[in-house]
């Protein structure tokens, strides 16, 4: 079957395994992988290490200014196990845009106009050519409203609970309950989806994916069907 190159697009809600499907699927078929919520995890560690938040307040205009400089680079960088890192300003970040300093106020960060305008443009800059998997949140409706292949993904509030419960648990957190986490899926989708820049919705022409009751397998070889399906000449 001969194949053209497309650009494909992932969104959907926190905590339903996007970033591993898209990289999965970016592996399975040779694309690039970018995961733009590193991104805006990246800015908002430049913001903290700069003293730019204090509490949920951020220095907007010094931020702008920064921006505007071009002191806040980010790229990634693949790695020799086949994965991809990170990186801010030529160091690799990817420890400490996952730390829980950085999630917590990175919603923040997300939700101001002149970073999201940013980010947008460096996205297209790096799909410009196709061959490649993104995910987030406005991929499909913001970044590449073009994109031959768009898929949201989502699960019940109560599976992706349970599945960052789990995790929670696996790395040793004894204490947060069941019902906190629940709590927090909940309260982060209605962040998600009513802020007043580019909120979390469904792209008219998305495929959705609801993986409540998908083993993995089952999920990557839907993922890959569609895309054999979308990227057929
Ligand atoms: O997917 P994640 O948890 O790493 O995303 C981090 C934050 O960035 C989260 O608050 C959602 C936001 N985000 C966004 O607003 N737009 C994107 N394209 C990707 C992530």
């Amino acid at each position: 079957m001969k194949l053209k190159k497309i650009t494909i697009a992932i969104d959907g809600h926190s905590s339903t395994g996007k970033s591993t499907m898209a990289k999965t699927l970016a592996k399975r078929i040779g694309y690039a992988y970018v995961d733009t919520g590193a991104m805006y995890r990246a800015v908002t560690l430049f913001a903290l290490r700069n003293k730019l938040i204090k509490g949920d307040k951020v220095d907007e205009k010094a931020l702008k200014e920064h921006l505007k400089h071009g002191d806040i680079v980010i790229t990634f960088r693949p790695t020799k196990d086949g994965k991809s890192v990170t990186v801010l300003n030529g160091r690799n970040v990817e420890r400490y845009i996952r730390s829980m300093r950085v999630s917590n106020v990175v919603s923040v960060i997300a939700a101001i106009g002149f970073v999201r305008k940013e980010m947008v443009r460096q996205q297209q800059a790096m799909g410009k050519d196709k061959g490649l998997v993104m995910d987030g949140r406005d991929i499909g409706t913001v970044v590449f409203p073009d994109a031959e292949m768009k898929v949201f993904a989502t699960a019940s509030a109560q599976v992706r609970a349970q599945r960052r419960f789990d995790e929670l648990r696996s790395k040793g957190d004894t204490t947060t309950t069941f019902d906190e986490v629940l709590a927090n899926v909940t309260e982060r989708d209605r962040i998600d989806s009513t802020r007043k820049e580019s909120p979390l919705r469904q792209a008219e022409d998305a495929v959705v994916l609801d993986n409540s009751n998908l083993t993995f397998e089952q999920q990557d070889e839907w993922l890959y069907q569609l895309y054999l399906e979308r990227a057929k000449c």
